[in-house]
Parts: structure tokens; C-alpha cells; sequence
């Protein structure tokens, strides 16, 4: 089959389509023919090897050679122990490690699939699990946000950003979106309240403050993200940097005991309950996966390329023929 291969960290030009073997799946997995599978910043970071916990099961290169997590395709062939599924039927869903997805075939555990709705496309469905997932938890599970609450999302404009605003409106809250010049129409086209430009204004700085906040991008100091908080206030880091996330596991539990503020890792774990859910979500229109761009599998470089250099506008979604 062809795959998008790679065997050393680096930029999209490391990436090269390969012929390669056919995945057998175990006993617990099935093997699915790939129709689509979307892009997360998680593909990027696998790619580059940057932030460090990237680099988690291959510290010098990559351990798995084929990126791409979130897929959407029919499956060919159950394994032994599969009871849900059988061949022919359409399904979705995040495949653990963050990999195998940029293929013409995958295999996945039976537990990490949905089926996918009749009323969805291919690339739709592909376009939700990472994404709608993470803000589904941060949102409803750990924020608890509720009506008339003050909530900010750092790094609205990208995948998991786009569900999380839509989320957050749906749930009654007053919501800031920031993201760079460009995403700024965008934020508030899916219903952000406030807008923050990045690269103009520093949002933990400007006097005013928040609920909760959910950092996909996270790169400041924790007590930049105290000050931004509101008395009995939530930070939660979703990605960033390795210096941030040390910062939080080590004083985040301090400043809580001082402040009443609570500073906090999000630690997604992705489930069918949660995909469903946000997936039902979708279809019945309270939440739009946005696609920006769509690219066939030769392109996977220059899809990545677009979601790493912060061009893309919700999700990018390639298409397998
Ligand atoms: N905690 C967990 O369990 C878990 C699980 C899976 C994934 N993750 C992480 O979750 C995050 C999800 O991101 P995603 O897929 O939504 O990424 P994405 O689609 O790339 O979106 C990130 C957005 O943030 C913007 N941005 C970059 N720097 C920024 C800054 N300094 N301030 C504000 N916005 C900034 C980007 O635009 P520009 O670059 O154009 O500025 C982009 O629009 C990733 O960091 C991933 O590693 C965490």
C-alpha cells in the first residue's frame, strides 16, 4: 500500500510517499481502509520532533514512520476478538500514539472506533476525534463551564480551538478567542464574543480576567496564567512548551494552596462515549466541524506545511483514494 514514510524529525521535506506492507490487525483490531484522515498540530509536532514529549518512544528518530491519527474509512478485515464491527461497515475515530493514519490502510483497536454516521462524510467525520474530543473535556468535563461565564481559549482559530469555541458557546459562556491577525473574522464567525490578536496583545497582560482558561498553545510563566485567572478560576494546558509544563506540575499545586487558582495539565483520554457525543453534536448542527482545506494523500507535506506555519482555519483534512 502507499504511506506517507518518514525516518528522521524534521521539516515536511523529510516526508516521502512510500510503497509498504499491508498492516495485519491483532486479535482487538480491525484493518480499515483509509477514506480520510484529518491533520492534528500533534502530526506537526510528531514531525518535527518538537516539544520534546514528541519525541516519547523515539528520542533520536521516529519510532513509528507514519503519522496521522484521526481516520475515517470502511473496515476490511476484523480480528479475531472484534464483536462490533465487520467488514463493509464505515467507521471513525482517534488511533492511539498518534499514528499509522497516513496510509491507504490502518489498523485500529476495536474500542477507539465509532461508527460513523450515514448523514457524514468521510472527511467530516475524520475532521472530529483529536479535536472535538479535547474540547470536549476541557470544556464540559474539567471546565464545567456554565452560562455567563467569562472563558478563553488560547489558540481558537486551529482544530481543536474551532470545536472548543462552538462548545463553550453552547454551554452559555461569554467567550474570548486569540489567535493570530488572520483567524480574527474566523473566531467570531463561530460565535467568539471577544477576539484577541497574539501577535498584538498579550491576553495574560491586559488587566482582564477569566474562569477558564484552556491553552492549546501554552508558552508563558504560571503566574502570567494566575493573573489572568478570576478568584476560584481554571487554567488548563493542553499543549506548549516543555518549560510550561514543568512550571505547572511544580508550582500549579502551590498557587492553588495560596490562590484558590486552579493551574492544571488537561490529560485528554479519548473514548467512543466522547466521540459520540460531540460527534451527535454535529449532526445535529449545534457544532460544525470546519474543514479549511482538503488535500489528496500525495500532499500530506504541504498539508502539514499549511497547519505548521498557523495558516489553517479549524481542521485540514486529507483525502484517500
Ligand atoms: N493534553 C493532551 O492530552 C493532548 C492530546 C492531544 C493533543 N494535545 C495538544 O493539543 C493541542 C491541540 O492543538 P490543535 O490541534 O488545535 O492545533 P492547531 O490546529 O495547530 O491550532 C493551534 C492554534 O493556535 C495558534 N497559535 C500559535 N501560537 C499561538 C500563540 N502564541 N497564542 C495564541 N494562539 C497561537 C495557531 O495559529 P498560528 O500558529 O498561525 O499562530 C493555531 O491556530 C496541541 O498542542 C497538541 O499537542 C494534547
Amino acid at each position: 500500500m502507499k504511506a506517507i514514510v518518514y525516518h528522521k524529525y524534521g521539516s515536511p521535506d523529510v516526508l516521502k510517499v512510500e510503497e509498504v506492507d499491508m498492516p495485519t490487525p491483532r486479535d482487538n483490531e480491525v484493518l480499515i481502509k483509509v477514506h480520510a484522515v484529518s491533520v492534528n498540530r500533534s502530526d506537526w509536532e510528531g514531525l518535527i520532533g518538537k516539544p520534546l514529549y514528541a519525541r516519547i518512544g523515539g528520542l533520536l528518530k521516529p519510532h513509528n514512520k507514519i503519522l496521522g491519527s484521526d481516520i475515517a474509512g470502511r473496515v476490511e478485515m476484523a480480528g479475531r476478538n472484534i464483536r462490533q464491527f465487520q467488514p463493509g461497515d464505515e467507521v471513525f475515530g482517534e488511533i492511539p500514539g498518534y499514528h499509522g493514519g497516513f496510509a491507504e490502510y490502518v489498523c485500529a483497536p476495536e474500542k477507539s472506533l465509532a461508527r460513523k454516521p450515514a448523514s457524514m462524510t468521510f472527511e467530516e467525520a475524520a475532521a472530529i476525534p483529536q479535536a472535538g474530543v479535547i474540547a470536549l473535556q476541557g470544556i464540559r468535563d474539567k471546565g464545567q463551564v456554565r452560562p455567563g461565564q467569562k472563558v478563553l481559549i488560547n489558540g481558537a482559530g486551529g482544530g481543536a480551538g474551532t470545536f472548543a469555541v462552538q462548545l463553550a458557546k453552547l454551554y452559555g459562556a461569554e467567550v474570548t478567542g486569540v489567535d493570530n491577525t488572520g483567524k480574527l473574522d474566523f473566531m467570531r464567525s463561530l460565535g467568539a464574543d471577544h477576539v484577541l490578536d497574539y501577535t498584538r496583545e498579550e491576553f495574560t497582560n491586559n488587566g482582564k480576567q477569566y474562569d477558564l482558561i484552556l491553552d492549546l498553545v501554552a508558552h508563558r510563566s504560571v503566574f502570567a496564567y494566575q493573573r489572568a485567572l478570576r478568584p476560584n478560576g481554571s487554567y488548563f494546558f493542553v499543549g506548549g512548551s516543555v518549560a510550561t509544563l514543568f512550571q505547572i506540575l511544580l508550582l500549579g499545586p502551590l498557587i492553588r494552596r495560596t490562590t484558590g487558582k486552579k493551574i492544571r495539565l488537561l490529560a485528554v483520554q479519548p473514548n467512543r462515549k466522547d466521540l459520540v457525543f460531540i460527534t451527535e453534536l454535529c449532526e445535529a448542527g449545534k457544532v460544525i466541524p470546519v474543514i479549511d482545506r482538503r488535500y489528496p494523500l500525495s500532499e500530506v507535506p504541504e498539508a502539514l506545511r499549511y497547519l505548521g506555519e498557523g495558516h489553517a482555519k479549524g481542521k485540514v483534512v486529507i483525502t484517500v483514494k
